[in-house]
């Protein structure tokens, strides 16, 4: 259980992290999703302890991190995956975290295996590892101390498809088995496949948040046609909300709504459906403009 409540984070006159507050419960997968410079980071250094918050609290199975008897034992945490001595190899990275969170020797192969690293990929120095490899052993390091919350810093960065599935499966099983999750990602479509929740963030704040199919569904349609302008007219005077771009609308109506517009307004469709990933997407792109927007505004 992870329970984060008004954190905020301040650097002089500029809020890096601005009033959070989001449950993580056992059993779940909760995806933080927030562009470049979001807060992202900064908001989970504070709750593993490493940033002291301005105001506000988060605490892990009910403590503050800081008073967590041996956190690693409890709190699986990857930061910065690059951050590993890059010349050690897998193996000694891992017997390194073992001995320092005093966990059992077998827990490194246990580890390995979990992630997917091969015995002759163990052997090799970090150096020589491919981001993809990087990732599986941050990962591997934060399972070390059989931790019951894993907080991941942008834990499929630098993963390939097949890796993005990998990483949904093992953190899903491991959800199953009572364990907590937060992750970050400044790719939706990481999220998307990953977790189950969503916390989107922007600019420090939280700007949207609920179960994944809950933030979908609440999209509406999806309309492009020859004449994009004179339906969003059409759109409003019908006094429905929509947001659009110049390919087309994202429309809280049903496409046969949406279709009975264009059609009195004599306007030729190219494309009309109910949304499914893409309405995400326009949200978050929606979200991110109006914060980049303001950004360059102030
Ligand atoms: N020590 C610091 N001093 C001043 N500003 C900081 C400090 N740490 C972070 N910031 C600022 O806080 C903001 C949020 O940064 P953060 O690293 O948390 O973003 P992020 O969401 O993790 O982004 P990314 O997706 O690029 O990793 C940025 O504008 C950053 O410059
Ligand atoms: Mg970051």
């Amino acid at each position: 259980m992870i329970t984060v409540e008004n954190l905020t984070k301040r650097y002089g006159s500029f809020t890096a992290v601005d009033d959070i507050s989001f449950e993580v419960t056992p059993g779940s997968v909760v995806g933080f999703l927030g562009p470049n410079g979001a807060g992202k980071s900064t908001a989970m250094r504070m709750m593993t302890g490493l940033t002291p918050p301005t105001s506000g609290r988060s605490m892990i199975l009910g403590r503050d991190y800081r008073a967590l008897p041996n956190p690693a034992r409890h709190v699986g945490v990857m930061l910065d995956a690059a951050a590993q001595h890059p010349g050690r190899t897998g193996k000694e990275v891992l017997h390194l975290i073992g001995m320092t969170i005093d966990a059992p020797k077998a827990r490194v192969e246990q580890s390995l295996e979990l992630v997917g690293l091969t015995p002759d990929e163990a052997k090799r120095r970090v150096r020589n590892y491919s981001l993809g490899m990087r990732q599986r052993l941050g990962l591997a390091g934060a399972l070390m101390g059989d931790p019951q919350v894993l907080i991941l810093d942008e834990p499929a960065n630098g993963l390939d498809p097949q890796g993005i599935h990998w990483m949904r499966q093992l953190l899903r099983a491991y959800a199953d088995q009572g364990g907590t999750v937060l992750l970050s990602s400044h790719l939706l479509h990481e999220v998307q496949i990953i977790a189950d929740e969503l916390v989107m963030i922007g600019r420090g704040k939280i700007v949207a948040q609920g179960r994944k199919e809950d933030l979908l569904g609440a999209q509406g349609t999806r309309v492009g046609s020859l004449d994009n302008e004179r339906l969003s007219e059409a759109v409003r005077r019908a006094g429905i909300e929509f947001s659009g771009d110049r390919t087309g609308l994202l429309v809280k109506a049903t496409p046969e709504a949406v279709g009975r517009i264009a059609l009195e307004a004599g306007i030729v469709l190219t494309e009309l459906h109910t949304t499914g990933s893409e309405g995400l997407e326009q949200l978050f792109l929606s979200l991110t403009a109006a914060d980049a927007r303001d950004a360059a505004a102030a």
